[in-house]
């Protein structure tokens, strides 16, 4: 489908999520023919650049699809960039301007979407203006998409949320997780709701845990400043885990639209118990990366990084259990964990079930558990592990794993999740977005969490660059009798 005509006035264009992901996405849209013809792009930051120059660097951004002389000229000549002070109202009334003679020369019916690329202290006065200088348009519609994050606890997410509802209705609001436009994530529930033979065994009865990993390889990179006052819970916990944990632990859907998946999402969210500090210090852990080495490559420890504190008590990874406390899931933990220099880049989820009750083949030997195994990254596809019988004389069982991996047939034309994600928006469709009621719960969750933390104000455990996390997000399952399905080899190797 192609999408309507439209304007994209995107505030932070100088950023590096703008020319990261979003001049790639809008390219590749404009390639596939996804995007109508009918576009036009306003850049605007507070640095003065012509729309030379802003040509030159989207151009920058795309280089690597190689695209042909002429179709790159056809692309930037869409874009158009006005340096931009988001306090100071002057600046609205030419936004206006151009926004409008565009709207002209390009013929858009209106249709525009606002991207908010910026740090959330912005967000307010950014909409307050669109309305207040009528940039916001009576014709046509008017969407608004809001990065990450989403406010720094409750109550400064529901004041922000409050002077944004003030100008977009909330069905105009698109709160970005670029997780959401991931592929494997969004294969989730096409795969719980297209398999007959998972449904019934998605439940108390069968599964005996759930594993949620996002593990990163990299540090904090040149984000110190920002995640100094963030940390992990914050950073990924909040938004992409709690996200993922909703879609795996929602009811099912007779039908799928997107407020059937927002409506359920919210009532899983709402049933994720809000924890007493006993219970944060029973169920979460943390962590802070030190110094480390990977074979013959050294790391910094954290406290070393740029733009970092050099006493901060701010947790580089987090490890915890989540219950759900509904007919569904009552007594299941969802373990979840995610860290910054870990062993390797691997998001997965692991749905552990039940063992059978008696190895019917010798009583004295356990069985090991199935397990479905969702890759998100960098692998994408699946893993059953299942048992069989030895080959040969007895009945010795011993678990196989089948597996199916999709990133070996995906080719250069899936789409990344930023792309899918502003397709939707310019679509209208909300289902890959979260709702305010989403964001507010995620909230409250986390925020009990965070307090206890504060309060405690205890020193940070820390863990070795480029190993698995510090020894007590494993002796929180160990104690439980339970154990991480997934142990990246080179942890195997190193700890043994
Ligand atoms: C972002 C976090 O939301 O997600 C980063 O702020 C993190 O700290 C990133 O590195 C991970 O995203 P991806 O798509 O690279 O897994």
């Amino acid at each position: 489908v192609k999408t309507n005509p439209v304007l994209i006035v995107l505030f932070g264009a100088t950023g590096d999520l703008a020319q990261r992901k979003l001049y790639p996405s809008f390219f590749r849209l404009f390639r596939s023919g996804a995007l109508a013809e009918r576009f036009a792009v306003i850049g605007t930051a507070r640095r003065e650049w012509s729309d030379e120059h802003f040509r030159d660097v989207v151009s920058e951004s795309i280089q690597s699809f190689q695209p042909t002389e002429a179709e790159k000229a056809a692309f930037l000549s869409h874009f158009y960039y006005r340096a931009h002070d988001v306090s100071d109202v002057e600046h609205y009334v030419h936004l206006k301007d151009l926004a409008d003679r565009l709207d002209a020369q390009y013929d858009l019916d209106q249709n525009r979407m606002y991207y908010l690329a910026m740090a959330p202290q912005f967000f307010g006065p950014i909409v307050t203006h669109l309305k207040g200088q009528q940039i916001v348009t009576d014709k046509g519609f008017n969407r608004v998409v809001i990065e990450k994050p989403f406010g720094m606890d409750y109550a400064s997410a529901e004041q922000l949320n409050d002077q944004i509802t003030k100008v977009f209705p909330e069905e105009d609001i698109f709160r970005i997780d670029h997780y959401l436009g991931k592929e494997m994530i969004q294969n989730i529930l096409a795969v719980r709701l297209t398999n007959p033979f998972l449904e019934p065994s998605w439940n108390r009865e069968y599964i005996e845990n759930v594993q949620i990993t996002f593990a990163e390889e990299l540090g904090v990179e040149e984000r110190g400043g920002y995640y100094d006052h963030s940390g992990a819970l914050k950073d990924m916990v909040q938004n992409h885990i709690l996200q993922v944990l909703s879609l795996l632990a929602m009811e099912p859907l007779a039908a799928v639209s997107d407020a059937n998946i927002q409506t359920a999402k919210i009532k899983a969210l709402n049933d994720v118990r809000v924890y007493s500090p006993e219970e944060v210090r029973e169920n979460f852990v943390r962590g802070q990366y030190a110094a480390g080495r990977l074979g013959d490559e050294g790391f910094v420890g954290y406290q070393e990084e740029p733009n970092v504190a050099s006493d901060s008590r701010t947790e580089t990874f987090v490890a915890g259990k989540f219950m759900v406390d509904n007919p569904r899931w009552n007594g299941v933990p969802f373990y979840v964990r995610t860290g910054k220099r870990l062993t390797e880049k691997g998001t997965r989820v692991n749905i552990v079930f039940k063992k059978v009750p008696v190895n019917p083949f010798d009583a004295e030997k356990g069985v090991p558990a199935n397990d479905l195994t969702i890759y998100i990254q960098p692998t994408e596809g699946f893993a059953l592990t299942m048992n069989r019988k030895e080959i040969g004389q007895g009945f010795n069982t011993q678990p196989i794993k089948l597996e199916y991996r999709h990133d070996s047939e995906m080719m250069e034309n899936t789409p990344e999740a930023y792309e899918r994600l502003t397709y939707d928006v310019i679509l209208g469709d909300a289902t890959n977005f979260a709702r305010w009621e989403e964001v507010a719960q995620s909230w409250r969750i986390v925020d009990a969490i965070r307090e206890t933390w504060d309060r405690d104000n205890e020193e940070i455990p820390k863990y070795a660059a480029r190993t698995m996390g510090p020894k007590a997000a494993f002796d929180l399952l160990k104690k439980e009798n339970h154990a991480w399905a997934w142990r990246p080899d080179e942890w195997y190797r190193e700890r043994g």
